[in-house]
């Protein structure tokens, strides 16, 4: 028997009035919004005292509870003093101009009130149907980074997470599009060397081709990939019967930033018909500046590359670009028509981004991306890598002028060096230099290995990086370098 419909009407009624506790009206919501402002002012307007790193904090996360949800809702105040001790306390601030390790973020302001804005208004930017104007900023972000690559009018991508995600992608499209079927795995080649980012090596196991060949081309004496080994590492293959299939390069190696000779590296591609994949998630947006574009000549020869917005424009994290030469070959890797999507077909005067990633509803990145662009215009972003380009150059003089030894001239905004005193092993105070600027805090560096050697790594590229931070660093280095010296060890120098 169907149910009575005044119950069930006051049924309705009941749990409406409860759920309507989401949408505060509007003084209420006024208020809490302001506080959620106060405390992102409060952090804007103390960044500049805040720690790059602290290590405090990491071990304070009773179980109160604080982080589960409940049934009662808590008071917004107390989520925010939560939010401040256990979350914007411990750990790494990418935040911070003193963020000078691994690949530094960035989180210009006007992206967050992008961001707010796409998550209020929360546009459906998979779909042109649905949202023509999102797909079209989207499409428009896009466009405008495949004319910096020098990329012709029917390349396309799409906005992803970030870089991983973009390799992902571009990787999936790489084996569709040159045709590889299961069979040809145990004899297709792929070509990178060992400073190709692991995420393309994840990228590889997830699209299946982790059976392919992986072979490591060596590197010149600047961690470039050699053109001739390749060239001669391909010729061998071909021989043998083999499928050379797929060169990954880097616009910007994570380990030293280094620029493989991309032009180079197309030729030989293209003369033996191989996929061309240039990972410029860190180095991509340095084609803004004169010395980017001098050092990535070439970069347009690639079938596919991936940019991030999220490190070279200064993006709060979650923005990454893959690009296509050719679209069509995204749409062939990613396209799909379901029928409960037969509506959308309607009135498609543009790709949608659901039909060029494998996401379908997503985040409308296209906003935080445009905001700032918009607002402030291209030229300021392009004076900041410019900066971070002089500031490079600045700190390997200097840091060399302490009696730390460094590689060349760097291609970007990455320097390695490394303390190589008699005095001690160059492996153990080294280590030590990097946990004693860590535990400092007010700048932070990373480590990496170099032919095997424990190595010291500076990456300027946040947005509030500048040489007040930079001579931080230098200063602590200088006291450090002189303890160990002295033999004294390094110790914290705070
Ligand atoms: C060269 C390079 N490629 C890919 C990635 C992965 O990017 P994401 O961390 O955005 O997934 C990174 C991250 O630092 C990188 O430096």
């Amino acid at each position: 028997m169907d149910m009575d419909l005044d119950h069930i009407v006051r049924q309705v009624e009941k749990y409406g009035d409860l759920g309507r506790a989401l949408e505060p009206p509007g003084t209420q919501r006024q208020a809490l919004f302001a506080k959620v402002q106060g405390y992102a002012d409060r952090f804007l307007d103390r960044i500049g005292s805040l720690k790059a790193y602290e290590t405090d904090g990491h071990e304070k996360c009773e179980a109160d509870g604080m982080f589960e949800p409940q049934e009662e809702g808590g008071d917004l105040d107390r989520l925010l003093d939560h939010l401040a001790l256990r979350v914007d306390g411990p750990g790494l601030n990418p935040a911070s101009g003193g963020h000078l390790g691994y690949i530094p973020g960035g989180g210009v302001p006007a992206a967050a009130w992008g961001d707010l804005l796409a998550a209020i208004t929360n546009r459906y930017a998979g779909v042109f149907y649905s949202s023509p104007g999102a797909v079209r900023m989207e499409n428009a972000m896009v466009r405008w980074s495949a004319r910096l690559v020098g990329y012709p009018e029917n390349a396309g991508g799409c906005l992803l997470s970030g870089g991983s995600m973009a390799n992902l992608t571009a990787v999936a499209t790489a084996r569709s599009a040159m045709g590889l079927k299961g069979r040809d795995l145990e004899r297709a080649v792929v070509y990178l060397t060992h400073h190709a980012h692991h995420s393309l090596h994840k990228a590889l196991r997830i699209t299946g081709l982790g059976e392919c060949i992986v072979r490591y081309v060596p590197m010149d004496h600047r961690y470039r990939m050699r053109a001739d080994a390749l060239r001669d590492m391909i010729g061998a293959d071909e021989r043998d019967g083999l499928r050379p299939f797929l060169l990954i390069a880097n616009a910007g190696s994570t380990d030293v930033g280094a620029v493989d000779p991309l032009d180079e590296l197309a030729s030989v591609a293209a003369k033996h018909g191989v996929w061309y994949h240039v990972d410029a998630a860190y180095g991509g947006y340095f084609l803004l500046t004169d010395h980017g574009r001098s050092v990535m000549v070439g970069i347009h020869r690639a079938d596919s590359l991936v940019m991030d917005p999220h490190k070279g424009l200064f993006l709060p994290y979650g923005t990454g670009i893959v690009l296509l030469k050719d679209i069509r070959h995204l749409m062939a890797a990613h396209g799909y028509q379901a029928h409960y999507m037969q509506d959308t077909r309607e009135r498609a005067f543009e790709p949608s981004p659901a039909e060029l990633s494998p996401e379908l509803s997503k985040h409308f990145r296209g906003l935080r991306m445009w905001l700032p662009l918009k607002l402030h215009g291209v030229a300021p972003f392009r004076a900041c890598l410019e900066e971070k380009l002089w500031l490079a150059r600045y700190f390997r003089h200097r840091v060399a002028a302490i009696g730390f030894a460094t590689g060349p001239e760097p291609d970007l905004s990455v320097v390695h060096f490394r303390l190589e005193t008699p005095e001690a092993d160059p492996e153990v105070i080294n280590r030590d230099i990097a946990r004693a600027v860590v535990k400092d805090g007010r700048v932070f560096i990373s480590t990496t290995l170099l032919d095997g050697r424990f190595t010291l790594r500076f990456a300027a590229l946040s947005f509030r990086t500048h040489r007040e931070q930079v001579d931080v660093l230098l200063e602590q280095l200088e006291l450090l370098a002189r303890a160990a010296a002295t033999g004294s060890g390094a110790q914290p120098v705070h």
